[in-house]
């Protein structure tokens, strides 16, 4: 057997892990959830998700990944030999796979906006009926959605992975730095008092079963994990690495640029007189309107999307890696075409829910879009239940000395970070989910 790749320096692996957190997760996600779900509320139990349950996880899948050091099948099947824990791989291949297939919708609306932003289109009055028109449009989106896989899969198999992480290292700090003066315009408009106060004064009317499992998939989303993505990545990490620090920065990086993103759109929204929820295109109706209210904002703005778009290309790529790594186990010379075969199925699949704001826009599935249905069976029961899974593995399968071994944090940090994974984050996640069931039969 060929002698795996391995990351060639800590900078690499925590570049690539950071590269995959952040993404459309905390730049769009985070805050169209927030204006759906009450403001305040939701970022308090985002944030008490990410540090009390998705850190852990994180670590957690650090730890299986760099113990396996192989595709997390072959891994999970190495450190539980005759037990059924492998399958957790297929559940992982499954649900990246159904989020793959949405997220390179939204991917493919970042073209289509990086697109209008160069040919100066994005003057217009009404930015919300703006956004509408271009996501119902089924040539349009079918056409950027394909354009976007297409890149995700360019990457993918042609190895030029360690020049995308390479040039993230200027491209986030480039981003962040955006985003604060974003910030500073946006909370300098007139009236944008009313969105701070919506972002971290709670309304605790919105405090229920619903929002916390909501708060938790977004967590998890946001950090990747519950899908063994973080796993993948860390089987090519060897041995000498710390995997806490890395971990630790990780969520914090996460948690930093998702309050960012809120204190760039929420001021504004108010300001603005637009409503807080929009919906999945309240960063595209409000973006362009703060850009408007800043000198040069039209080149600013290019060179935005351009940094968001990469942004969402190193989140894309690490879903398309646990497809192609854990659907080819192992055998290299096959990635070329297993990355095309499964990025076109991908795009296949995602087919709906591209159209589903325009020509599908009657199908309903449970009461909400095909889109919709494809974050819920991922963000509300995929991840959740994968992140259980990886739990129960870490706490019960591995052994505190295999653990510790891995882990080589100061002794009551690897103990508690044991019984984290071994009672808190199970009973955490059942309990949530559980209270979301009975809410939805109620
Ligand atoms: N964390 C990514 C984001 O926030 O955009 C999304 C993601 C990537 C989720 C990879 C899951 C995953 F495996």
């Amino acid at each position: 057997m060929k002698q795996r790749d391995q990351w060639t320096s800590k900078i690499g692996f925590v570049l690539a892990a950071a590269g995959s957190a952040i993404g459309l997760g905390a730049i769009w996600k985070f805050p169209y959830m927030v204006g759906t779900n009450g403001g305040s509320v939701f970022v308090l139990l985002f944030i008490i998700c990410t540090v009390a349950i998705g850190l852990p996880i994180l670590l957690a899948e650090f730890v299986i990944g760099r113990k396996g050091q192989a595709d997390v099948v072959t891994s999970l099947k190495k450190l539980a030999p005759g037990r059924l824990w492998y399958m957790l791989g297929w559940m992982g291949l499954a649900v990246s796979f159904i989020l793959l297939s949405f997220y390179s919708v939204v991917g493919g609306w970042i073209l289509s906006y990086l697109a209008r932003a160069i040919t100066l289109r994005l003057d217009v009055a009404d930015h919300s009926e703006y956004f509408n028109s271009i996501i119902s449009n089924p040539l349009e989106v079918l056409l950027a959605q394909a354009v976007f896989m297409g890149l995700t899969i360019w990457i993918v198999q042609s190895g030029i992975r360690g020049g995308i992480e390479r040039a993230s290292r200027w491209m986030m700090p480039l981003l962040f730095i955006f985003f604060i003066i974003l910030a500073i315009r946006s909370l300098t408009l007139d009236g944008a008092m009313e969105g701070v106060r919506f972002l971290f004064v709670p309304d605790w009317s919105y405090f229920t079963g619903t929002t916390l499992l909501l708060a938790l998939g977004q967590a998890f989303f946001s950090l990747s994990v519950g899908v063994t993505a973080m796993m993948t990545y860390a089987s090519y990490l060897p041995k000498e690495e710390q995997l806490g620090q890395s971990a630790v920065n990780v969520s914090i990086l996460n948690i930093v640029i998702s309050l960012l993103a809120g204190l760039v759109i929420f001021p504004a929204v108010f300001a603005l007189g637009q409503s807080p929820a929009e919906g999945p295109g309240l960063i595209f109706v409000i973006l362009p309107a703060i850009f408007s209210q800043i000198p040069f904002g039209n080149v600013f703005m290019i060179v935005f999307f351009i940094l968001m778009l990469f942004a969402t290309l190193t989140s894309s790529i690490s879903m398309l890696e646990i497809v192609v790594s854990t659907g080819i186990r192992q055998r290299h010379e096959r990635r070329k075409s297993a990355a095309w075969v499964f990025g076109i199925l991908i795009f296949i699949v995602g087919i709906p829910s591209a159209l589903s704001f325009g020509a599908l826009s009657d199908v309903q599935i449970f009461g909400g879009s095909i889109f919709d249905f494809a974050d819920t069976l991922t963000s509300k029961i995929g991840m959740p239940l994968g992140a259980l899974c990886i739990s129960l593995f870490a706490g019960f399968v591995l052994t505190k000395a295999q653990t510790d071994a891995e882990l080589r944090m100061h002794p009551i940090m690897n103990a508690l970070w044991k019984f984290l994974v071994r009672f808190v984050v199970p009973a955490a996640i059942i309990v949530i989910f559980i209270t979301w069931i009975i809410e939805l039969s109620a």
